[in-house]
């Protein structure tokens, strides 16, 4: 089972997001409350990478919307980058958790689901044609650079990849959000904004 059979023939953003509603490609789908596609333009110079959409998403169907999006936000500012010229998406575009109580737990995608949902995103890849992909986190490098990918060693290098002119991983904002302490989280955040002013100055 994967998305691939879900794929329209024709592949604009906006034919992929449409079809990508219907997804059945995992069993993901079954407890979401709905597709979360990628948002923004085609032509994006750069485009972000984050896991699977979070609680917020999932009920907004937009990814990027809950506290990890207005760090992320702000994180791109501070790098003087447009959110507007960015394309965001997720390795996984459907919210997978677990009760806890009467919240949602976020749960990590398994390697099978992210493989499943990969046509998505190589699809979203070519309709954009970025100079730059940046992953957000682990789980987004894993499934773009493979799994010996480490992003504690490789974190903020400009690495070349078939994906694109240039390819980056970096702190996934949730990642940040969640440090044990406030001096653990500003670095981090310092890191994040210092990688994407580099990914900034690589554009042409
Ligand atoms: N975390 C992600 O990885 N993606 C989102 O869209 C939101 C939170
Ligand atoms: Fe399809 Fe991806 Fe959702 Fe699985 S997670 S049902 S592959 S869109």
């Amino acid at each position: 089972m994967s998305a691939s059979e879900y794929l329209p023939s024709s592949r604009s953003l906006r034919t992929l997001s449409r079809a990508a509603r219907d997804c059945q490609g995992c069993e993901l789908y079954k407890r979401a409350t709905q597709t979360v596609f990628g948002a923004g333009r085609a032509g994006s110079q750069i485009i972000l990478v984050g896991e699977q959409p979070g609680d917020r998403e999932d009920l907004e169907g937009l990814p990027f919307v809950g506290p990890a999006g207005r760090l992320l936000g702000e994180a791109l500012e501070n790098a003087g980058i447009d959110r507007e010229l960015v394309y965001v998406t997720n390795a996984v575009k459907h919210f997978k958790w677990e009760p806890r109580g009467k919240r949602r737990l976020h749960k990590k995608p398994s390697a099978r689901e992210l493989a499943a949902c990969r046509p998505w995103l190589e699809a979203e890849l070519e309709a954009v044609r970025p100079q730059v992909v940046v992953c957000l986190g682990a789980t987004a490098a894993q499934s773009l650079l493979g799994r010996n990918f480490r992003i504690t060693q490789q974190r903020g290098e400009l690495v070349s990849s078939d994906l694109a002119d240039c390819v980056m991983a970096t702190w996934h904002p949730s990642a940040v959000l969640r440090a044990p302490d406030k001096p653990a989280r500003d670095r981090m955040r310092g890191e994040l904004v210092d990688d994407l002013r580099r990914v900034r100055s690589v554009l042409a």
